[in-house]
Protein backbone atom coordinates (compact mmCIF):
# COMPACT_ATOMS: atom_id res chain seq x y z
CA UNK A 1 0.00 0.00 0.00
CA UNK A 2 1.14 3.35 -1.12
CA UNK A 3 -0.50 6.30 0.97
CA UNK A 4 -0.50 9.96 -1.30
CA UNK A 5 -0.54 12.11 1.67
CA UNK A 6 1.74 13.10 4.50
CA UNK A 7 -0.21 13.02 7.92
CA UNK A 8 1.29 15.22 11.36
CA UNK A 9 -0.20 15.73 14.36
CA UNK A 10 -0.99 19.66 15.46
CA UNK A 11 -2.92 21.04 18.02
CA UNK A 12 -4.68 17.76 19.32
CA UNK A 13 -5.45 16.82 15.87
CA UNK A 14 -4.58 14.94 12.84
CA UNK A 15 -3.85 17.15 9.97
CA UNK A 16 -3.01 15.49 6.20
CA UNK A 17 -1.23 17.29 3.36
CA UNK A 18 -0.89 16.28 -0.32
CA UNK A 19 -0.18 17.82 -3.53
CA UNK A 20 2.78 19.43 -2.33
CA UNK A 21 5.53 20.56 -4.22
CA UNK A 22 9.10 18.28 -2.99
CA UNK A 23 10.92 20.98 -2.63
CA UNK A 24 8.45 22.80 0.08
CA UNK A 25 10.21 23.88 3.19
CA UNK A 26 8.60 23.39 6.57
CA UNK A 27 8.59 26.90 7.00
CA UNK A 28 7.10 28.19 4.07
CA UNK A 29 3.85 25.87 4.60
CA UNK A 30 3.69 27.29 7.83
CA UNK A 31 3.87 31.00 6.28
CA UNK A 32 2.69 31.23 3.40
CA UNK A 33 -0.28 28.55 3.38
CA UNK A 34 -1.31 28.15 7.34
CA UNK A 35 -0.26 31.65 7.45
CA UNK A 36 1.01 31.06 10.79
CA UNK A 37 3.42 34.08 10.92
CA UNK A 38 5.21 33.72 14.32
CA UNK A 39 7.90 31.18 13.15
CA UNK A 40 9.83 33.36 11.49
CA UNK A 41 12.93 33.52 8.71
CA UNK A 42 16.19 35.11 9.55
CA UNK A 43 19.39 32.97 7.59
CA UNK A 44 17.20 30.29 5.78
CA UNK A 45 20.46 28.27 5.91
CA UNK A 46 20.06 26.70 9.52
CA UNK A 47 22.38 28.91 11.58
CA UNK A 48 19.97 31.62 13.34
CA UNK A 49 17.20 29.38 14.99
CA UNK A 50 14.69 32.28 14.08
CA UNK A 51 12.67 29.56 12.47
CA UNK A 52 13.00 27.14 15.17
CA UNK A 53 9.80 24.81 15.95
CA UNK A 54 9.57 21.53 18.18
CA UNK A 55 8.70 17.93 16.84
CA UNK A 56 7.70 15.68 18.98
CA UNK A 57 7.63 11.88 18.46
CA UNK A 58 6.65 9.33 21.04
CA UNK A 59 9.66 7.11 22.71
CA UNK A 60 9.57 5.30 26.13
CA UNK A 61 5.20 5.83 26.36
CA UNK A 62 5.81 9.81 26.35
CA UNK A 63 6.63 12.19 23.45
CA UNK A 64 9.92 13.48 23.23
CA UNK A 65 10.22 17.09 21.85
CA UNK A 66 13.20 18.65 19.60
CA UNK A 67 14.18 21.67 18.46
CA UNK A 68 14.52 21.84 14.35
CA UNK A 69 15.04 24.49 11.60
CA UNK A 70 12.06 24.87 9.35
CA UNK A 71 14.07 26.75 6.86
CA UNK A 72 15.89 23.91 5.82
CA UNK A 73 13.41 20.80 6.61
CA UNK A 74 11.13 19.55 3.97
CA UNK A 75 7.69 20.07 4.94
CA UNK A 76 7.25 16.14 4.11
CA UNK A 77 9.86 15.38 6.91
CA UNK A 78 7.46 16.21 9.38
CA UNK A 79 5.38 12.94 8.75
CA UNK A 80 4.59 11.33 11.35
CA UNK A 81 5.65 13.65 13.89
CA UNK A 82 3.80 16.05 16.18
CA UNK A 83 3.88 20.08 14.89
CA UNK A 84 4.54 22.56 17.37
CA UNK A 85 5.17 26.33 16.77
CA UNK A 86 5.22 29.38 18.90
CA UNK A 87 1.69 29.82 18.39
CA UNK A 88 0.70 27.13 20.38
CA UNK A 89 1.78 27.52 23.42
CA UNK A 90 0.06 30.03 25.15
CA UNK A 91 -3.32 28.14 26.88
CA UNK A 92 -6.58 29.81 28.43
CA UNK A 93 -5.23 33.28 27.88
CA UNK A 94 -1.79 32.22 30.02
CA UNK A 95 1.51 32.48 28.93
CA UNK A 96 3.71 29.36 28.53
CA UNK A 97 5.94 29.07 31.59
CA UNK A 98 8.85 29.69 29.14
CA UNK A 99 7.02 32.72 27.43
CA UNK A 100 6.59 34.44 30.93
CA UNK A 101 9.91 33.75 32.25
CA UNK A 102 11.33 35.58 28.93
CA UNK A 103 9.08 38.51 29.43
CA UNK A 104 10.00 38.28 33.29
CA UNK A 105 14.20 38.31 32.55
CA UNK A 106 13.20 40.80 29.59
CA UNK A 107 14.56 38.35 27.09
CA UNK A 108 13.34 40.40 24.11
CA UNK A 109 13.76 43.58 22.46
CA UNK A 110 13.27 43.93 18.56
CA UNK A 111 11.22 40.59 19.14
CA UNK A 112 12.72 38.84 15.63
CA UNK A 113 14.29 35.85 17.20
CA UNK A 114 12.56 35.60 20.09
CA UNK A 115 9.54 33.26 18.64
CA UNK A 116 12.84 30.90 18.02
CA UNK A 117 14.27 31.04 21.14
CA UNK A 118 10.40 30.61 22.89
CA UNK A 119 10.85 26.97 20.92
CA UNK A 120 14.56 26.15 21.84
CA UNK A 121 13.55 27.23 25.25
CA UNK A 122 9.74 24.89 25.03
CA UNK A 123 12.17 21.62 24.04
CA UNK A 124 14.60 22.53 26.75
CA UNK A 125 11.48 22.91 29.26
CA UNK A 126 10.61 19.07 28.57
CA UNK A 127 14.18 17.43 27.87
CA UNK A 128 16.61 19.33 29.65
CA UNK A 129 17.96 17.94 32.50
CA UNK A 130 17.37 19.06 35.97
CA UNK A 131 19.26 20.20 37.84
CA UNK A 132 19.46 22.55 34.99
CA UNK A 133 23.38 23.93 34.20
CA UNK A 134 24.27 26.95 33.11
CA UNK A 135 26.38 25.12 30.69
CA UNK A 136 23.25 22.98 29.35
CA UNK A 137 21.54 25.79 28.85
CA UNK A 138 24.06 27.57 26.85
CA UNK A 139 24.14 24.65 24.62
CA UNK A 140 20.46 24.27 24.28
CA UNK A 141 20.92 27.87 22.76
CA UNK A 142 23.80 27.37 20.39
CA UNK A 143 21.53 28.11 17.33
CA UNK A 144 19.96 30.65 18.30
CA UNK A 145 21.35 34.04 17.68
CA UNK A 146 20.33 37.29 19.09
CA UNK A 147 21.52 40.38 17.47
CA UNK A 148 20.57 42.88 19.91
CA UNK A 149 19.23 41.46 23.35
CA UNK A 150 22.94 39.84 24.57
CA UNK A 151 22.65 36.06 26.07
CA UNK A 152 22.38 36.65 29.67
CA UNK A 153 18.63 37.89 30.60
CA UNK A 154 17.91 34.83 27.61
CA UNK A 155 20.12 32.95 29.53
CA UNK A 156 18.08 33.49 32.84
CA UNK A 157 14.97 32.67 31.79
CA UNK A 158 16.03 29.60 31.12
CA UNK A 159 17.31 28.74 34.23
CA UNK A 160 13.91 29.99 35.61
CA UNK A 161 11.29 28.28 33.27
CA UNK A 162 13.36 24.87 33.00
CA UNK A 163 14.90 24.01 35.89
CA UNK A 164 12.22 21.73 37.26
CA UNK A 165 9.95 19.02 36.24
CA UNK A 166 7.44 20.40 32.92
CA UNK A 167 3.77 21.14 34.03
CA UNK A 168 2.18 22.42 30.93
CA UNK A 169 -0.93 21.58 28.83
CA UNK A 170 1.35 19.17 27.15
CA UNK A 171 2.48 17.46 29.63
CA UNK A 172 -1.67 17.58 30.64
CA UNK A 173 -2.05 16.26 27.50
CA UNK A 174 0.21 13.26 27.02
CA UNK A 175 -2.26 10.73 26.55
CA UNK A 176 -4.34 12.38 23.83
CA UNK A 177 -0.84 13.07 21.56
CA UNK A 178 0.62 9.51 22.31
CA UNK A 179 -2.70 7.85 21.12
CA UNK A 180 -2.87 10.47 18.17
CA UNK A 181 0.68 10.06 16.92
CA UNK A 182 0.47 5.92 17.45
CA UNK A 183 -2.65 5.87 15.24
CA UNK A 184 -0.74 7.82 12.59
CA UNK A 185 1.93 5.30 11.88
CA UNK A 186 1.21 3.12 9.49
CA UNK A 187 3.97 1.63 8.10
CA UNK A 188 2.71 2.51 4.75
CA UNK A 189 5.13 3.54 1.60
CA UNK A 190 4.59 7.37 1.12
CA UNK A 191 4.71 8.70 -2.98
CA UNK A 192 3.32 12.06 -3.16
CA UNK A 193 3.75 13.46 -6.69
CA UNK A 194 4.13 11.62 -10.74
CA UNK A 195 7.03 10.30 -12.15
CA UNK A 196 9.03 13.52 -12.99
CA UNK A 197 8.39 15.21 -9.36
CA UNK A 198 7.62 13.54 -6.15
CA UNK A 199 8.25 13.52 -2.56
CA UNK A 200 8.33 9.57 -1.74
CA UNK A 201 9.29 8.20 1.65
CA UNK A 202 9.68 5.03 1.56
CA UNK A 203 9.03 2.63 5.03
CA UNK A 204 11.46 -0.61 4.67
CA UNK A 205 14.92 -1.01 3.09
CA UNK A 206 13.66 -3.12 -0.19
CA UNK A 207 10.87 -0.36 -1.14
CA UNK A 208 13.83 2.17 -0.83
CA UNK A 209 16.18 -0.05 -2.50
CA UNK A 210 13.55 -0.80 -5.53
CA UNK A 211 12.75 2.63 -5.91
CA UNK A 212 16.33 3.93 -5.94
CA UNK A 213 17.28 1.83 -8.30
CA UNK A 214 14.34 3.15 -10.36
CA UNK A 215 15.35 6.78 -9.79
CA UNK A 216 18.83 6.95 -9.59
CA UNK A 217 18.33 10.48 -10.29
CA UNK A 218 16.52 11.13 -7.15
CA UNK A 219 18.08 13.17 -4.53
CA UNK A 220 18.37 11.35 -0.96
CA UNK A 221 17.27 13.08 1.73
CA UNK A 222 18.44 12.19 5.23
CA UNK A 223 18.31 15.28 7.67
CA UNK A 224 18.30 18.05 4.79
CA UNK A 225 20.51 20.18 6.91
CA UNK A 226 22.55 20.24 3.67
CA UNK A 227 20.42 19.45 0.91
CA UNK A 228 18.24 22.23 2.33
CA UNK A 229 20.96 24.72 1.70
CA UNK A 230 20.69 23.64 -1.80
CA UNK A 231 17.45 24.48 -2.24
CA UNK A 232 17.51 27.53 -0.08
CA UNK A 233 20.79 29.16 -1.15
CA UNK A 234 21.91 27.62 -4.37
CA UNK A 235 18.21 27.26 -6.10
CA UNK A 236 18.73 23.62 -6.85
CA UNK A 237 15.71 22.84 -8.89
CA UNK A 238 15.39 18.98 -7.35
CA UNK A 239 12.39 17.32 -8.70
CA UNK A 240 12.72 13.99 -7.10
CA UNK A 241 13.33 13.54 -3.38
CA UNK A 242 14.05 10.01 -1.47
CA UNK A 243 13.26 10.75 2.16
CA UNK A 244 14.74 8.13 4.63
CA UNK A 245 13.62 9.20 7.65
CA UNK A 246 10.68 6.69 7.33
CA UNK A 247 12.74 3.50 6.28
CA UNK A 248 12.58 0.75 9.35
CA UNK A 249 16.34 -0.32 10.40
CA UNK A 250 18.46 2.51 8.65
CA UNK A 251 17.53 4.51 12.37
CA UNK A 252 19.13 1.39 14.66
CA UNK A 253 21.80 1.64 16.53
CA UNK A 254 23.54 -1.40 17.48
CA UNK A 255 26.19 -2.35 20.25
CA UNK A 256 28.55 -5.09 21.25
CA UNK A 257 31.49 -5.42 23.46
CA UNK A 258 33.65 -4.40 20.73
CA UNK A 259 31.87 -2.52 18.09
CA UNK A 260 29.37 0.25 17.43
CA UNK A 261 26.99 -0.07 14.44
CA UNK A 262 25.24 3.79 13.30
CA UNK A 263 22.82 2.88 11.16
CA UNK A 264 22.39 5.82 8.60
CA UNK A 265 20.18 7.60 9.54
CA UNK A 266 20.88 7.67 12.81
CA UNK A 267 20.80 11.44 14.04
CA UNK A 268 23.45 13.26 15.86
CA UNK A 269 21.74 13.58 18.65
CA UNK A 270 20.64 10.22 19.12
CA UNK A 271 24.65 9.23 18.27
CA UNK A 272 26.22 11.31 20.74
CA UNK A 273 25.16 8.73 24.01
CA UNK A 274 26.71 6.09 22.35
CA UNK A 275 29.96 7.86 20.36
CA UNK A 276 30.94 9.84 24.17
CA UNK A 277 30.68 5.95 25.53
CA UNK A 278 33.53 5.35 22.83
CA UNK A 279 35.95 7.73 24.16
CA UNK A 280 34.72 11.74 26.14
CA UNK A 281 36.61 13.40 22.99
CA UNK A 282 34.01 11.82 20.62
CA UNK A 283 31.02 13.39 23.12
CA UNK A 284 32.58 16.44 22.98
CA UNK A 285 32.83 16.85 19.12
CA UNK A 286 29.03 16.00 19.08
CA UNK A 287 28.23 18.67 21.55
CA UNK A 288 30.13 21.28 19.26
CA UNK A 289 28.58 19.91 15.85
CA UNK A 290 26.13 22.54 14.72
CA UNK A 291 23.51 22.93 16.91
CA UNK A 292 20.87 21.46 19.01
CA UNK A 293 18.70 22.12 15.99
CA UNK A 294 20.99 20.86 13.44
CA UNK A 295 21.83 17.43 15.70
CA UNK A 296 18.04 16.60 16.11
CA UNK A 297 18.09 16.67 12.29
CA UNK A 298 21.25 15.89 10.78
CA UNK A 299 22.77 12.31 10.33
CA UNK A 300 25.17 9.94 10.95
CA UNK A 301 24.90 8.73 7.46
CA UNK A 302 24.24 12.37 5.83
CA UNK A 303 27.65 13.26 7.55
CA UNK A 304 29.31 10.72 5.25
CA UNK A 305 27.67 10.48 2.04
CA UNK A 306 27.99 14.50 1.60
CA UNK A 307 31.45 13.51 1.26
CA UNK A 308 32.26 17.13 2.55
CA UNK A 309 35.98 17.54 3.37
CA UNK A 310 35.26 19.18 6.49
CA UNK A 311 32.38 17.12 8.01
CA UNK A 312 33.24 16.94 11.66
CA UNK A 313 32.49 13.28 12.25
CA UNK A 314 34.35 11.54 9.41
CA UNK A 315 38.15 11.91 10.34
CA UNK A 316 37.39 11.01 13.62
CA UNK A 317 35.49 7.85 12.28
CA UNK A 318 38.33 7.29 9.85
CA UNK A 319 40.89 7.37 12.48
CA UNK A 320 38.72 4.96 14.82
CA UNK A 321 39.33 2.10 11.86
CA UNK A 322 35.13 2.47 10.72
CA UNK A 323 33.52 0.18 8.22
CA UNK A 324 31.34 1.39 5.67
CA UNK A 325 28.27 -0.62 4.13
CA UNK A 326 26.78 0.03 1.22
CA UNK A 327 23.64 -1.11 -0.34
CA UNK A 328 22.01 -1.44 -4.14
CA UNK A 329 19.16 -2.80 -4.89
CA UNK A 330 19.63 -6.51 -2.91
CA UNK A 331 23.47 -6.30 -3.11
CA UNK A 332 25.61 -4.93 -0.08
CA UNK A 333 29.44 -4.46 0.04
CA UNK A 334 31.69 -2.96 3.02
CA UNK A 335 34.90 -0.97 2.91
CA UNK A 336 36.94 1.03 5.22
CA UNK A 337 35.14 4.35 5.44
CA UNK A 338 38.28 6.31 4.04
CA UNK A 339 37.69 3.93 0.58
CA UNK A 340 34.46 5.65 0.22
CA UNK A 341 36.38 9.13 -0.34
CA UNK A 342 37.93 9.53 -3.71
CA UNK A 343 37.93 12.75 -4.65
CA UNK A 344 36.98 16.57 -4.03
CA UNK A 345 32.53 15.61 -3.26
CA UNK A 346 33.02 12.63 -5.17
CA UNK A 347 32.99 9.23 -3.35
CA UNK A 348 32.45 5.48 -4.25
CA UNK A 349 29.36 5.33 -4.33
CA UNK A 350 27.32 3.84 -7.87
CA UNK A 351 23.58 5.11 -8.92
CA UNK A 352 20.89 4.04 -6.87
CA UNK A 353 23.10 2.77 -3.92
CA UNK A 354 23.01 3.74 -0.80
CA UNK A 355 24.90 4.24 2.64
CA UNK A 356 23.46 1.40 5.13
CA UNK A 357 25.53 1.90 8.59
CA UNK A 358 28.92 2.71 9.66
CA UNK A 359 30.67 0.05 12.12
CA UNK A 360 32.60 1.82 14.50
CA UNK A 361 34.99 -0.55 16.79
CA UNK A 362 35.37 0.51 20.24
CA UNK A 363 38.87 1.40 21.66
CA UNK A 364 40.76 -1.55 23.41
CA UNK A 365 42.62 -1.64 27.03
CA UNK A 366 45.66 -0.45 24.92
CA UNK A 367 44.04 2.22 22.29
CA UNK A 368 43.75 6.00 23.23
CA UNK A 369 41.77 8.01 21.10
CA UNK A 370 42.10 12.06 20.40
CA UNK A 371 40.20 14.64 18.77
CA UNK A 372 40.15 18.02 17.98
CA UNK A 373 37.77 20.21 16.03
CA UNK A 374 39.22 23.57 15.29
CA UNK A 375 36.76 26.58 14.41
CA UNK A 376 36.74 30.12 14.83
CA UNK A 377 33.54 30.16 17.38
CA UNK A 378 33.15 27.33 20.14
CA UNK A 379 29.51 26.90 18.91
CA UNK A 380 27.71 26.19 15.82
CA UNK A 381 30.82 26.55 13.15
CA UNK A 382 31.71 24.49 10.73
CA UNK A 383 35.39 23.39 11.54
CA UNK A 384 38.99 25.43 9.86
CA UNK A 385 40.51 21.45 10.60
CA UNK A 386 39.65 18.80 12.75
CA UNK A 387 42.17 16.00 13.53
CA UNK A 388 41.58 12.61 15.11
CA UNK A 389 44.51 10.42 16.53
CA UNK A 390 43.96 6.56 17.64
CA UNK A 391 47.61 5.55 19.11
CA UNK A 392 47.90 1.73 20.06
CA UNK A 393 50.15 1.68 23.09
CA UNK A 394 53.04 -1.40 23.80
CA UNK A 395 53.74 0.11 27.06
CA UNK A 396 55.19 3.77 26.65
CA UNK A 397 55.39 3.30 23.04
CA UNK A 398 53.20 3.54 20.24
CA UNK A 399 53.18 0.53 18.76
CA UNK A 400 50.44 1.50 15.41
CA UNK A 401 48.99 5.31 14.83
CA UNK A 402 46.04 5.84 12.58
CA UNK A 403 45.29 9.95 11.91
CA UNK A 404 43.07 11.19 10.04
CA UNK A 405 42.16 15.01 9.40
CA UNK A 406 39.30 17.20 7.75
CA UNK A 407 39.86 20.70 6.13
CA UNK A 408 43.34 19.51 4.96
CA UNK A 409 42.57 18.34 1.52
CA UNK A 410 40.12 17.65 -1.12
CA UNK A 411 38.18 14.93 1.47
CA UNK A 412 38.92 13.58 5.13
CA UNK A 413 41.87 11.97 5.03
CA UNK A 414 44.41 9.04 6.21
CA UNK A 415 48.00 10.94 7.04
CA UNK A 416 50.16 7.99 6.41
CA UNK A 417 53.21 9.47 6.29
CA UNK A 418 52.59 10.62 9.82
CA UNK A 419 51.34 7.40 11.13
CA UNK A 420 54.74 5.87 9.87
CA UNK A 421 56.95 8.29 11.84
CA UNK A 422 54.48 7.73 15.31
CA UNK A 423 55.41 4.21 15.33
CA UNK A 424 58.24 3.57 17.79
CA UNK A 425 58.03 6.84 19.33
CA UNK A 426 58.35 6.63 23.74
CA UNK A 427 56.06 8.84 25.04
CA UNK A 428 58.91 10.08 27.64
CA UNK A 429 60.91 11.70 25.05
CA UNK A 430 59.34 14.23 23.73
CA UNK A 431 62.52 15.34 21.85
CA UNK A 432 62.11 12.48 19.25
CA UNK A 433 58.70 13.48 18.20
CA UNK A 434 59.52 16.41 15.28
CA UNK A 435 59.81 14.28 12.52
CA UNK A 436 56.22 13.13 13.22
CA UNK A 437 55.19 16.86 13.72
CA UNK A 438 57.56 17.09 10.53
CA UNK A 439 55.78 14.30 8.44
CA UNK A 440 52.25 15.98 8.90
CA UNK A 441 53.38 18.66 6.10
CA UNK A 442 53.84 15.85 3.08
CA UNK A 443 50.60 14.25 4.25
CA UNK A 444 48.45 17.61 3.74
CA UNK A 445 48.63 20.68 1.34
CA UNK A 446 45.72 22.90 3.09
CA UNK A 447 44.17 25.63 0.50
CA UNK A 448 43.36 29.12 1.88
CA UNK A 449 39.68 29.84 2.04
CA UNK A 450 37.32 31.48 4.31
CA UNK A 451 37.45 29.71 6.94
CA UNK A 452 41.25 29.99 7.58
CA UNK A 453 44.57 30.46 5.46
CA UNK A 454 46.45 27.49 4.12
CA UNK A 455 49.51 28.37 6.68
CA UNK A 456 47.10 28.61 9.85
CA UNK A 457 45.86 25.10 8.70
CA UNK A 458 49.39 23.70 7.99
CA UNK A 459 50.41 25.00 11.71
CA UNK A 460 47.63 23.90 13.88
CA UNK A 461 47.74 20.47 12.07
CA UNK A 462 51.73 20.13 12.95
CA UNK A 463 50.75 21.24 16.57
CA UNK A 464 47.39 19.16 17.26
CA UNK A 465 50.56 15.83 16.58
CA UNK A 466 52.14 17.64 19.28
CA UNK A 467 49.13 18.07 21.39
CA UNK A 468 47.89 14.78 20.78
CA UNK A 469 51.05 13.58 21.96
CA UNK A 470 51.48 15.41 24.58
CA UNK A 471 48.04 14.47 26.22
CA UNK A 472 48.64 10.78 25.68
CA UNK A 473 52.01 11.10 27.84
CA UNK A 474 51.14 13.00 30.59
CA UNK A 475 47.49 11.29 30.93
CA UNK A 476 45.78 14.92 31.61
CA UNK A 477 44.55 17.66 29.54
CA UNK A 478 44.49 20.68 32.01
CA UNK A 479 47.41 22.34 30.79
CA UNK A 480 46.76 21.90 26.77
CA UNK A 481 42.84 22.66 26.99
CA UNK A 482 40.75 25.72 28.16
CA UNK A 483 37.63 23.64 27.50
CA UNK A 484 36.38 20.25 27.20
CA UNK A 485 39.01 18.77 30.13
CA UNK A 486 38.78 15.39 29.87
CA UNK A 487 40.01 15.22 33.23
CA UNK A 488 36.76 17.03 34.51
CA UNK A 489 34.18 15.15 31.80
CA UNK A 490 35.51 12.11 33.07
CA UNK A 491 35.21 13.36 37.05
CA UNK A 492 31.73 14.32 35.97
CA UNK A 493 30.94 10.56 34.79
C1 LIG B 1 23.94 25.53 10.63
C2 LIG B 1 24.68 24.28 10.27
C3 LIG B 1 25.75 23.87 11.05
C4 LIG B 1 26.45 22.72 10.71
N1 LIG B 1 27.50 22.35 11.50
C5 LIG B 1 28.21 21.25 11.17
C6 LIG B 1 29.32 20.86 11.97
O1 LIG B 1 29.62 21.46 13.01
N2 LIG B 1 30.04 19.79 11.56
C7 LIG B 1 29.72 19.09 10.42
O2 LIG B 1 30.40 18.12 10.10
N3 LIG B 1 28.66 19.43 9.66
C8 LIG B 1 27.91 20.49 10.00
N4 LIG B 1 26.84 20.85 9.22
C9 LIG B 1 26.53 20.07 8.01
C10 LIG B 1 25.43 19.01 8.17
O3 LIG B 1 24.60 19.31 9.25
C11 LIG B 1 25.99 17.62 8.41
O4 LIG B 1 26.85 17.25 7.37
C12 LIG B 1 24.89 16.57 8.55
O5 LIG B 1 25.41 15.42 9.15
C13 LIG B 1 24.28 16.18 7.22
O6 LIG B 1 23.33 15.15 7.47
P1 LIG B 1 21.86 15.22 6.89
O7 LIG B 1 21.18 13.99 7.32
O8 LIG B 1 21.20 16.48 7.23
O9 LIG B 1 22.19 15.17 5.33
P2 LIG B 1 21.28 15.56 4.05
O10 LIG B 1 21.27 17.03 3.92
O11 LIG B 1 19.95 14.90 4.20
O12 LIG B 1 22.11 14.85 2.95
C14 LIG B 1 23.46 15.22 2.68
C15 LIG B 1 23.99 14.47 1.45
O13 LIG B 1 24.11 13.09 1.74
C16 LIG B 1 23.28 12.30 0.88
N5 LIG B 1 22.75 11.24 1.71
C17 LIG B 1 22.14 11.36 2.92
N6 LIG B 1 21.92 10.14 3.45
C18 LIG B 1 22.39 9.24 2.56
C19 LIG B 1 22.46 7.82 2.54
N7 LIG B 1 22.01 7.07 3.53
N8 LIG B 1 23.03 7.23 1.46
C20 LIG B 1 23.52 7.96 0.44
N9 LIG B 1 23.48 9.30 0.40
C21 LIG B 1 22.92 9.93 1.45
C22 LIG B 1 22.25 13.27 0.33
O14 LIG B 1 21.75 12.86 -0.92
C23 LIG B 1 23.08 14.53 0.23
O15 LIG B 1 23.88 14.47 -0.92
C24 LIG B 1 26.08 21.97 9.56
C25 LIG B 1 24.98 22.37 8.79
C26 LIG B 1 24.28 23.51 9.14
C27 LIG B 1 23.11 23.91 8.31
S1 LIG C 1 15.93 31.13 9.30
FE1 LIG C 1 17.87 31.08 10.28
S2 LIG C 1 17.96 29.03 10.97
FE2 LIG C 1 16.17 29.08 9.81
S1 LIG D 1 15.61 40.58 20.35
FE1 LIG D 1 16.30 41.45 18.48
S2 LIG D 1 17.44 39.83 17.58
FE2 LIG D 1 16.96 39.09 19.54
Amino acid sequence: MVRETIRFWRQGRAVEVSGFHPRTTLLDYLRLQERRVGTKEGCAEGDCGACTVALGHVSGGRVHYEPVNACILLLGQIDGAELVTVEDLAAGGELHPVQSAMVDAHGSQCGFCTPGIVMSLFTLYHEGERPLSRESVNDALAGNLCRCTGYRPIVDAALQACGEAPNDTFVANIEQNVQGLTTLEDGQDIFVGNETRFFAAPASEDSLAALYAQHPDATLVAGCTDVGLWITKGMAEIEKIIWLGRVTGLDRIEETSDMLGIGATVTHVEAHPSLARIDPDLGELMRRFGSWQVRASGTVGGNIANGSPIGDLTPALIALGSELELRHSGATRTMPLESFFIAYRKQDRVPGEFVRRVSVPKLKGNEVFRAYKISKRFDEDISAAMGAFKFTLDGRRIAEARVAFGGMAATPKRALDTERALVGLSLDEPSTWGEAMAAIARDYQPLDDHRSSAAYRATVARNLVFKALSETASGETRATRIIGQRDALQAAE
